[in-house]
């Protein structure tokens, strides 16, 4: 029998409307796809070719976006507002279209406009395609773990507000475990997540942080995990008590049943890191909780809770990811390119702009910055659209800025680096050619104050070669890459007060968009894009934009 089996196309509608549910002592009217919160699950196998019907019923402009996914060729059907489309309007439609290949595990889709992730996400899991295994034993059960973020007012005013005030949104109410606060919150006795599972057996657990604004810790009392993926890209196992992610980021780990009969809790709460002027920044200091309940457990048996780390625990975080390797030689394993055509140095932090026109701010309005530009979206076409059709005047192609900027992490401060401070609006991109080589260094800024920022680049999966604290030295940490099995992922938690190396080949054409997945900082600038150009073989050519795709 042949190992490959036909590729299948799978089809799905999602229709986009108001869903009222029940949580934390309030009904809450949130935008959802198909009536379910979160959405629905995607299965497809890899190979398959995925077509999504949006029926936007929604009273909101909507777009949706497939977590990193490689979307070959296929850049239309990407999803991030303004980059590769316009918004869906309401009444309106679009299909996504596109084949998920050359990758396997544990992805996402959610909207990719204003903050309506918020509710509108799900999982994507690529399983192997016929006659592909994992690189493990295969699970008993694999279980997705959506880690998601609930505000009791509307999402979508919470981050009007903040556009109006120009200080940061209103703290999330809950987290929440495949939908469900869990017991910690008003309640929410009954509103937990329950994972019931048989003594002695292996389950695949695949953690997806959704959360808005929150890199999350997650643990499960008692029971070791065993990391065997991230970010879809298959890693050595690695065995660990605590599971660190940040938004955007997946995590797939073994859970083996082993301990005895009984229920155990899991629970996920916050690491935060941004600190201002000295003082720690106000974030969602609550904790989620689900629980592990093993057959013939009697029901009455209080659960263990696992000891989380601290909030600021940066120690066990960056012990987390600086532990993953790649798994080498795995199915669609690649190694990281070695000659680098374009090097960027690149900061990344926040700042402050000038209150906006007729609005109730006063004082300067929280602004973010790449290489000490705010990114501002195109608002007429979008920024693939213009690229393909070689519109002028919507982005210019001087990002990032030469000389490089300079930045000292110990010295610059507010009072000695005010054009920092105070980071100018653009639309700049970088223009790569095809299969260009790209090495970016991100380094975190403290101007305002340091954290940590997930930087999330659509299309491509890239190696991240180093990380460290303080000022990135190209002599001195150029040495500490890791150029034989760096993890590889689409997004990376630039560790606060410090930095990262990422590399990556750009061989896909169409606009990409890299920015901040904590969603406080994308509307406020902490982006750009890379625009692709189309390669020199009809494989390497970006086909036009379909019929449907809308227009502003
Ligand atoms: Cu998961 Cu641009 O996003």
């Amino acid at each position: 029998a042949s190992a490959a089996s036909a590729m299948a196309i799978v089809e799905h509608t999602f229709y986009v409307k108001n869903l009222t549910i029940s949580r934390l002592c309030k009904r809450h009217v949130i935008t959802a796809v198909n009536g379910s919160y979160p959405g629905p699950t995607i299965r497809v196998q890899e190979g398959d070719t995925l077509i999504v019907h949006v029926i936007n019923l929604s009273p909101y402009n909507m777009t949706i976006h497939w977590h990193g996914v490689f979307q070959i060729l296929s850049n239309w059907a990407d999803g991030p507002n303004m980059i590769t489309q316009c918004p869906i309007q309401p009444g309106s439609k679009y299909t996504y279209k596109f084949t998920v290949t050359k990758q396997e595990g544990t992805l996402w889709w959610h909207a990719h406009v204003s903050f309506l992730r918020a509710t509108v996400y799900g999982a994507l899991i690529i399983s192997p395609r016929d006659g592909h295994s994992y690189p493990f034993p295969k699970p008993y059960k694999e279980v997705p773990i959506l880690l998601g973020e609930l505000w009791n007012a509307n999402v979508v005013d919470v981050q009007r507000l903040a556009v109006a005030t120009g200080a940061s949104p209103n703290l999330s109410d809950a987290f929440t475990i495949n939908g469900w606060p869990g017991d910690l919150y008003p309640c929410s006795k009954q509103q937990m997540y329950e994972l019931k599972v048989l003594q002695g057996k292996t389950y695949l657990l695949r953690i997806i942080n959704a959360a808005l604004n929150s890199q999350l810790f997650y643990k499960i009392a008692n029971h070791k995990l065993t990391v065997v993926a991230v970010d879809s890209s298959y890693t050595e196992p690695y065995v660990t008590d605590v599971v660190v992610a940040s938004p955007g980021q997946t995590v797939d780990v073994l859970l083996t049943t082993d301990q005895s009969v009984g229920s155990y809790y899991m629970a996920a709460r916050p690491y935060a890191t941004a600190v201002v002027a000295g003082a720690l920044v106000p974030f969602a200091n609550t904790t989620t909780r689900g629980v592990l309940i093993y057959d013939g457990c009697p029901s009455q048996a209080t659960p263990l809770m696992p000891d989380l780390p601290a909030f600021n625990d940066t120690p066990t975080a960056i012990k987390f990811h600086t532990s993953l390797k790649a798994l080498v030689g795995a199915l669609f394993w690649v190694p990281v390119p070695l000659k680098v055509d374009h090097e960027m140095f690149v900061t990344i932090g926040l700042a402050f702009a000038p209150c906006p026109a007729n609005t109730s701010c006063s004082g300067p309005k929280l602004s973010a910055s790449m290489n000490n530009e705010s990114f501002v979206e195109p608002t007429s076409v979008s920024l693939g659209q213009a690229f393909y059709h070689n519109v002028k005047g919507v982005y210019t192609t001087d990002f990032p800025i030469k000389p490089p900027i300079k930045f000292d992490y110990a010295n610059d401060t507010v009072n000695n680096n005010l054009p920092m401070l105070f980071a100018p609006k653009s639309t700049k991109i970088t223009e790569l050619k095809f299969n260009a080589t790209v090495e970016i260094i991100f380094q975190n800024t403290n101007i305002i104050g340091p954290e940590n920022h997930p930087m999330h680049l659509h299309g491509f999966d890239f190696h991240i070669l180093a990380q460290g604290f303080g000022n990135y030295n190209p002599i001195t940490d150029r040495k500490k890459f890791n150029l034989i099995n760096p993890q590889i992922r689409n997004t990376v938690a630039v560790p606060v007060g410090g930095w990262a190396v990422i590399r990556f080949v750009a061989n896909n054409p169409g606009a990409w968009i890299l920015h901040c997945h904590l969603d406080a900082h994308l509307p406020v600038g902490l982006a750009t894009a890379f625009l692709v150009e189309n390669g020199p073989t009809p494989e390497t050519i970006l086909p036009p934009p379909p019929a449907d795709l809308p227009q502003c």
